[in-house]
């Protein structure tokens, strides 16, 4: 990773905290925003990546649509900064909101908000959008 990407993910992981809030219950960090009049919230937990910028380790809907509104928060902030993001689409057991998905729905999901699979692993990439 060169010094360049180190700083963008160093500006992207600055501008999600500065735009997510503390986790009361768990790690990660509250994320989200009102679409169609409600509130949509998940649990984000962001680092440095190793092949992108940054990756996301983990998202949970604490409310119904709450993955897509954190994602496209997330999204918006890589965009904003020319980063990239990487994560392993692996389906989690389904918290207070969202769904057990297969393996195959949450790779259409991420799909939709952007990430391309690369090769057939489970690991997906939004690149950079400069
Ligand atoms: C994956 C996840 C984050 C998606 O979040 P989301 O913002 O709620 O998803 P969306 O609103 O875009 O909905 C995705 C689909 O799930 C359905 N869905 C969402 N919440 C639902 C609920 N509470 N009950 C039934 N269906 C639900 C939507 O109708 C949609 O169906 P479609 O694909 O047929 O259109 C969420 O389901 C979740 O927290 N899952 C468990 C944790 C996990 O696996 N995280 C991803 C790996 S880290």
């Amino acid at each position: 990773m060169t010094d360049t990407e180190t700083d963008v993910a160093e500006v992207v992981l600055r501008a999600f905290h500065a735009a997510s809030h503390e986790n009361p219950l768990a790690r990660g960090r509250l994320v989200g925003m009102r679409v169609d009049g409600v509130d949509r919230w998940a649990v984000v937990i962001l680092r440095h990546g190793l092949d992108a910028d940054v990756h996301v380790e983990e998202v949970w809907s604490v409310t119904r649509g709450g993955g897509r509104a954190a994602m496209t928060v997330l999204c918006a902030i890589a965009d904003t900064h020319g980063a990239s993001i990487e994560l392993d689409a692996i389906p989690l057991k389904a918290g207070p909101a969202g769904v057990q998905m297969t393996r195959k729905r949450l790779r259409r999901w991420y799909a939709s908000l952007g990430f391309r699979q690369v090769l057939s692993s489970d690991t997906m990439i939004r690149p950079a959008r400069q």
